[in-house]
């Protein structure tokens, strides 16, 4: 038996395994219709404008949605209308595997990433360091009953959320998922960063007694 994997998976099984819920959990949410999104994005925000944790911060990244993802312009229409900071996600240019967050404003520039995901353009007078953010909502791809998360495997938010996750300081993050994204259990990695809340067009799931 893989001494990191005690249960009986190999770590070959394991990673045959998350690709495989990857794929179903994003070809569901492709499948959504415009109607299905607008109602999804609207009661994600009604939840998400009350929470403490969202009423408090001031400096809240977000990101643009893809791939069947939940809408979050209402989300971040509403921040900026509460006189809130937005920022957004863009890929290190020199660091693999890490991200930088960007301010963003409406008349942010914005370019295309190597993932033809739009995000600002670099601009190291609009950097926000992540232990400045308040919060971090995570995109995610699919989530577990234990708040597990997967995400679209390049594991940016893991390196993002790891001091987080070690230490219990910095930003806190907050998944936005929709319903059909949930799975009963997903095989974890020493790496993957549990997420303490998700909300749901239906729920908002809380792991963490904060
Ligand atoms: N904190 C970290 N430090 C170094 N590498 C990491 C860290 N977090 C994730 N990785 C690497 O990122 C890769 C993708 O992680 P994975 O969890 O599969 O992606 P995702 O979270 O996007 O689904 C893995 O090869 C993993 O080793
Ligand atoms: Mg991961």
């Amino acid at each position: 038996m893989d001494a990191a994997h005690p249960q009986g998976f190999t770590a070959q099984t394991t990673q045959t395994t998350r690709q495989q819920l990857r794929q179903q959990a994003r070809l569901k949410r492709q499948a959504l219709t415009p109607q299905q999104q607008e109602q999804a994005s609207k009661a994600v925000l009604s939840r998400f404008c009350q929470l403490r944790e969202v009423r408090q911060s001031q400096h809240v990244a977000l990101y643009l949605n893809n791939d069947g993802e939940l809408d979050t312009e209402p989300l971040i229409e509403w921040l900026w209308h509460q006189n809130k900071n937005v920022y957004l996600p863009v890929l290190h240019p020199f660091s693999k595997g890490h991200l930088l967050f960007l301010h963003y404003r409406p008349e942010t520039k914005m370019h295309c990433n190597r993932y033809g995901i739009a995000e600002p353009v670099l601009d190291v007078r609009l950097v926000k360091p992540v232990h400045e953010l308040d919060l971090i909502c995570t995109p995610l791809v699919a989530f577990d009953e234990q708040g597990q998360r997967l995400g679209m495997g390049g594991g940016y938010y893991d390196r993002t959320l790891s001091q987080w996750h070690h230490t219990g300081t910095g930003p806190r993050p907050l998944g936005l998922a929709h319903d059909c994204q949930q799975v009963r259990h997903l095989p974890s990695e020493a790496w993957d960063v549990p997420l303490p809340a998700i909300i749901t067009p239906s729920a908002h799931h809380r792991w963490s007694s904060s």
